[in-house]
């Protein structure tokens, strides 16, 4: 039977990995700025998270009951914003961009996908060792803050949604060769901190996602998993 995964981020880096990684037996649907031409497995809608009244969150439930998706196996956040600045330069609307793109928005699709969340169903939110260290190439004062509330956003729902066999987990990446990794000079600095001295893949990351979406996963919720390659134990 078709299991379908609604998420953020979908569109590139270790979205597009995870879509990949999974493969058939799996439909999509993806919330994206720039919806893609869609195919037989993977459909898009049009969300601006970072825009308050964007109209995604009526269009979205809208869109699976024409459908008639009953239920939802999975569900991921992975869009993500990043501004490299420290407390004194970070300006109200960088906050708030942050904070909507990286958190608010994994709140909001949370609560209007409950009804379609049942037993078996597995929530991925995807946070950064940003949440708990200073590893970029710079302070990120909002993004830290952000990727460390979906630690807490995630826990507090595995915990109130375990009795129904909903589970929720975390995967916390390190440094990656992706669109939000480093720049290149900071690469090497990050991979120096880096046990296992080299930048993750989004593939990595993708695995490791796609377990905890699975059922070799099922007696795991409320965790945070790092993948980073030891990058916290600089910490
Ligand atoms: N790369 C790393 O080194 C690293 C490390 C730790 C954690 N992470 C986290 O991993 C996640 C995925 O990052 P990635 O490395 O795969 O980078 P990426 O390819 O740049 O993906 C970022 C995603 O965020 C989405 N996004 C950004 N602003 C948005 C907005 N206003 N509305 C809707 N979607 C928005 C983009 O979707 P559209 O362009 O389709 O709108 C894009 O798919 C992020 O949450 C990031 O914080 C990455």
């Amino acid at each position: 039977m078709t299991k379908w995964l609604v998420g953020t981020g979908l569109s590139s880096g270790i979205g597009q990995a995870l879509v990949t990684q999974l493969g058939s037996g799996w439909r999509s649907i993806g919330l994206s700025r720039y919806p893609q031409q869609g195919s037989s497995s993977q459909a898009w809608l049009r969300a601006d998270l970072a825009n308050p009244s964007d109209p995604w969150a009526l269009a979205l439930p809208k869109m699976l009951r024409e459908w008639g998706i009953t239920h939802v196996a999975g569900v991921v956040h992975l869009a993500g914003l990043v501004f490299s600045d420290q407390m004194e330069m970070t300006t109200q609307d960088e906050w708030q961009r942050t904070m909507a793109v990286d958190l608010t928005a994994a709140f909001r699709l949370l609560q209007i996908l409950r009804p379609w969340l049942v037993r078996s169903s597995s929530v991925v939110l995807v946070s950064s060792v940003d949440a708990w260290m200073q590893a970029r190439d710079g302070p990120a004062v909002a993004y830290g803050a952000a990727k460390a509330g979906l630690i807490g956003l995630g826990r507090q729902l595995a915990a109130e949604w375990g009795a129904e066999g909903i589970r929720v987990n975390v995967v916390a990446p390190g440094a990656l060769v992706t669109g939000m990794g480093p720049q290149s000079e900071a690469a090497s600095t990050i991979v120096d901190r880096t046990a296992l001295r080299r930048l993750g893949t989004p593939e990595e990351i993708a695995q490791a996602m796609a377990f905890l979406l699975g059922t070799e996963s099922s007696f795991v919720t409320g965790t945070v998993l790092r993948v980073d390659g030891g990058l916290n134990l600089d910490y």
